[in-house]
């Protein structure tokens, strides 16, 4: 099995693919409205050492155990031998399909805006919400998007994904480097700059926490089995902790970027008044189209355009890691070829996301779907399965993924995994580190923050 399986052709064409899986939605679209959301400059730091100092050792983790076993995150614990822990893969793949069933929905209406805005179409952004109401128009830009991303999947790993990863990564850093450059140059872009990296402490308190580790999880693209999966399809030779690293830096350094580019633009409209910002999920499709209009009819279409394109490509090598697991599940273990599986899954999450797509306004039941204890207002499906999918079900993940390295499968074992491709690791500080972090650093801090999440979100038990 493992013999004929397919890999990534070089340890470049693995980075990007991986860093294509992490950099999305989440660094661009989700990232900004969430330092707008609470804590500004304080959520960035917290989010970055989230990155580094919990998400970097479970993310060599992950990757790991893939190439330990060459499996997808279920049949990987029984190939290690522990197969009454396939319930974490399977609980990985549940929260994939959830995440990808709402991601889909909101590629596709970064997608429409890039038509839209090459038409030259500024008012898109204050007619955002009927905009997302006009499901015709928006389910029709979702399944092109579904359709694009089963595509790329159903080619497979080298000649599909990481032909997709290689072209479309560079291509995006090069586009949001162009825009950094160009806010920077706006009235006002000072006062955005020093919002998103003066912290005031005073900002933090236990939301700012949650958010930060969630988003950190959810743009690393941890905690459901994406590296486990990508893993398995990495070479013997390749270093494990320098991947991770350039990974992980490629993902902060992109949300990094993207709030950079952000924020100047957010002051510009905001004549400077920073205190007036509010994040939410229309944060950069009501505010952008209104500052590129100003740069001017022609600039302003092209820069916008460029921008939604930029966000549609950052999308894409998401959904695809995201559709790639329950593909590699049902190619490994249920023994589907890999273009039927492609299909047939694509489409059910596709039917998955209809509720997502319809519970911005259009449907009442799915708009109010669910008021947790403790909440005046109602959570509408979309937000929903976001906070089941990626705020509570990664972390989850990443915890238990901790638990079972360090107590089930031990860390000499995973010590061996990454030695084979970097013979020096041993005695290394790293190691030590990554010891530190796994034994006793991430279940700690993560079973904390994941219970208190729990208490706090869902049933307005508030401990700070
Ligand atoms: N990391 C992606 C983003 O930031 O948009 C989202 C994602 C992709 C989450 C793949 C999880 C995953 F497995």
């Amino acid at each position: 099995m493992a013999a004929g399986r397919s890999k990534f052709s070089n340890k470049f064409g693995f980075i990007a693919a991986a860093a294509g899986s992490a950099v999305g939605l989440g660094n661009i679209w989700k990232f900004p409205f969430e330092v707008a959301n609470g804590g500004g400059a304080a959520f960035v730091l917290m989010y970055l050492l989230f990155c580094f100092l919990l998400c970097f050792p479970v993310m060599v983790t992950e990757i790991a155990i893939g190439r330990k076993t060459q499996k997808n995150p279920v049949g990987a614990f029984t190939a290690l031998g522990f197969p009454k822990w396939r319930f974490l893969g399977i609980l990985g793949i549940i929260a994939g399909i959830f995440i990808l069933s709402f991601y889909n929905v909101v590629a596709g209406w970064a997608f429409g805006y890039f038509v839209q805005l090459s038409l030259g179409n500024f008012d898109i952004g204050s007619q955002f919400g009927e905009y997302i109401n006009n499901i015709g128009r928006v389910g029709a830009y979702a399944v092109v998007f579904m359709l694009a991303t089963a595509y790329v999947v159903s080619r497979g790993i080298s000649g599909g994904i990481e032909k997709a990863s290689k072209i479309l990564m560079p291509t995006l850093l090069g586009m949001i480097i162009i825009l950094v450059f160009y806010s920077m140059t706006l009235p006002h872009a000072f006062e955005g700059i020093a919002y998103y990296l003066i912290p005031q402490f005073s900002e933090i308190n236990f939301k700012v926490v949650y958010n930060a580790l969630g988003q950190a999880f959810f743009s690393l693209s941890l905690g459901m089995g994406a590296l486990i999966t990508y893993g398995s399809y990495v070479s013997k030779k390749d270093n494990i902790i320098s991947s991770s690293a350039l990974i992980t830096l490629s993902d902060a350094g992109i949300a990094f970027l993207a709030g950079l580019m952000m924020f100047p633009f957010v002051a510009y409209l905001s004549n400077g008044d920073m205190a007036s910002v509010e994040g939410g999920p229309g944060f950069i499709f009501t505010i952008l189209p209104g500052a590129f209009e100003s740069i001017g009819p022609v600039v302003g279409r092209l820069v916008g355009a460029l921008f939604f394109l930029l966000l549609a490509f950052a999308a894409l090598t998401s959904t695809i890691s995201l559709l790639e697991v329950p593909v590699t599940y049902a190619v490994d273990e249920l023994k589907i070829e890999r273009k039927y599986a492609v299909w047939f899954i694509a489409l059910f999450i596709f039917m998955m996301g209809v509720p997502s797509l319809i519970s911005s306004g259009d449907s009442y039941f799915f708009t109010n779907f669910i008021t947790y204890i403790g909440n005046e207002k109602a959570t509408s499906f979309i937000d929903f399965v976001q906070h089941v999918g990626s705020d509570t079900l990664l972390p989850l993940g990443g915890f238990l993924i901790t638990i079972f390295t360090a107590f089930v499968w031990k860390k000499n074992n995973l010590n061996k995994e990454i030695e084979t491709g970097y013979p020096g690791f041993k005695g290394t500080l790293i190691e030590k580190y990554i010891d530190f972090a796994i034994s006793y650093l991430c279940p700690v801090v993560l079973g904390v923050i994941f219970l208190l999440t729990l208490l706090d979100r869902f049933f307005g038990v508030h401990m700070f």
